[in-house]
């Protein structure tokens, strides 16, 4: 099955919202693809704005982060519905600094997929193994926990939308990227993880992206695996640089 590539940017917590204004008209013409889906993954504060100056462009937005309650008493976070007002389509979940930094578990992950869907919106769920976890040779059972975990409850249906990104946390932002085919083969075991989960047409629909300093110069082997749908790009996608990401080829 041919798979729709898709190419994200995370811009974690860079850009105020006049910044990230500016930002997307630099990008806009740059990031033209029949192609690709394009998404740019902005701040909360920024969502609006962001939307807004994307209108009538292939962009689409994605948040950071959401919590997995509909409403009330969480001072400081956001909800589905709030995102989906906004304009929002993607939101990237669980990410490695949201979960390092402030200790989202798998299970936390998980309830804000579920509820991504139950809001129509399509979640990136990230997952990524550290150095040590690499180095002792427990990358692949670590990756499988947090996928099982992160789609625990998830329908097969619902799981055929769903983007994952490979994110492993010794190549964000070191410049240190996987090689095109350590990324692969963990994206290819994520693949095999889904069909043990789900089944082959499940597994075959599913998006996976590679994240860790993907850039122009490695794009395009990194995408050309087979089993890597595209990418989600931090420091990057900051640059005019995101648009030769998109264009890839
Ligand atoms: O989510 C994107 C990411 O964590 C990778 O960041 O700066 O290494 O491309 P970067």
């Amino acid at each position: 099955m041919a798979r729709r590539k898709i190419v994200a940017g995370n811009w974690k917590m860079n850009m105020t919202p006049s910044e990230a204004v500016a930002l997307v008209e630099t990008l806009k013409p740059l990031v033209q693809s029949d192609e690709v889906d394009v998404v740019f993954g902005v701040p909360a504060i920024d969502i609006v704005p962001v939307v807004e100056a994307c209108k009538g462009t292939n962009i689409e937005v994605a948040a950071e982060n959401m919590y997995f309650e509909e409403k009330g008493a969480y001072t400081g976070e956001i909800a589905p519905a709030m995102l989906v007002d906004a304009g929002v389509k993607y939101v990237i979940l669980g990410h490695s600094e949201r979960r390092d930094y402030f200790h989202e578990t798998s299970e936390d992950v998980n309830k804000k997929v579920l509820k991504a869907f139950e809001h129509g919106l399509t979640p990136i769920m990230c997952c990524g193994e550290s150095l040590e976890q690499r180095e002792q040779g427990i990358t692949m059972d670590w990756i499988r926990q947090q996928v099982k975990v992160g789609f625990q409850n998830v329908t097969a249906d619902q799981a055929k939308t769903a983007v994952i990104a490979y994110e492993p946390i010794w190549a964000i932002g070191t410049g240190r990227t996987a090689t095109s085919e350590q990324a692969e083969e963990v994206c290819k075991g994520i693949r095999e993880c889904i069909a043990e989960i789900y089944d082959t047409d499940t597994a075959e629909a599913i998006r996976i992206q590679y994240g860790g300093s993907v850039n122009a110069g490695n794009a395009a082997e990194l995408f050309a695996m087979a089993d890597i749908d595209g990418g989600l790009v931090g420091g990057a996608s900051l640059k005019p640089d995101f648009g030769k990401i998109v264009n890839y080829k």
